[in-house]
């Protein structure tokens, strides 16, 4: 932890020669803070989808979710979106402006599942709704499926309640596979990324996205028999 924190001053004392606003010192505290409210903010997230998980469970005699995964933006990747963005340089502009910093994975058997756990997410009233992208509905043009959730909940903390932002992400398995992939792939720097590598990827994803459908006919064929 005290490494942690010397890497952040670090930082922050070298924010301030680029230009960052307020004391390094008071705004490495800050962010350190501020952090550790967003990791709240997963656990709180990530316990809600493992309740929703145990319920459905009991209720129909299969598990929804095959996996939650959970992530804090690095101070530096926070950093970098900043500066790419051209935002100004101070502490206020990470919790207003990025929505990311908090992010949970789910990954769902069947896509009627991804649909399930939102709605029953976000009929918690705890629970605010401030973004959904379907990226199931509508697919990016390189074929990426995902349904993303910006919401914000309450994290209770020794003497105050505090709103934080997380983004979600729900996808199938296959989806998830194929996702995974596309981001080793495209993150190779040594080779070119030609219009036939994205065509196959694209081809890919409607071959992934056709699995989903089979699966869920079987399901419900199944599931009508019994
Ligand atoms: P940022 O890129 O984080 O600024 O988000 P955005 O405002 O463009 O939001 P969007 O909801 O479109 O994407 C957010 C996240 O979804 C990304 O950080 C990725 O984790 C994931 N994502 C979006 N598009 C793709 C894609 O084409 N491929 C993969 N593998 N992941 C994607
Ligand atoms: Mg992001």
């Amino acid at each position: 932890m005290e490494e942690k924190q010397t890497t952040i001053h670090a930082l922050f004392a070298q924010l301030k020669q680029r230009g960052f606003s307020g004391e390094a010192k008071e705004n490495s505290l800050t962010f350190i803070k501020l952090m550790s409210y967003y990791k709240c903010a997963i656990m709180e997230v990530e316990t809600k989808f493992n309740v929703l998980n145990e319920a459905f469970s009991i209720r129909h005699d299969r598990n929804p979710i095959s996996s939650v995964k959970t992530r804090l933006k690095t101070p530096q990747s926070i950093m970098e979106k900043i500066e790419r963005n051209g935002w100004a340089l101070s502490i206020e502009t990470v919790e207003k402006n990025l929505n990311d910093i908090a992010g949970v994975r789910v990954c769902c058997s069947f896509i009627e599942d991804v649909y399930m756990l939102a709605d029953a997410l976000l009929s918690q009233d705890d629970v605010t709704l401030i973004q959904k992208k379907d990226y199931i509905q509508s697919p990016k043009a390189n074929g990426y499926r995902s349904l993303h959730l910006i919401i914000s909940i309450p994290i209770f903390l020794a003497n105050e309640k505090r709103e934080m932002k997380v983004e979600i992400q729900l996808r199938t398995i296959a989806m998830d596979f194929w996702a995974s992939l596309e981001h080793q792939m495209r993150y190779k720097k040594d080779t070119d990324f030609t219009k036939e590598m994205a065509q196959e990827l694209l081809v890919c994803a409607d071959t992934s996205a056709d699995l989903d459908r089979r699966m869920s006919k079987l399901r419900k064929l199944i599931q009508d028999e019994n």
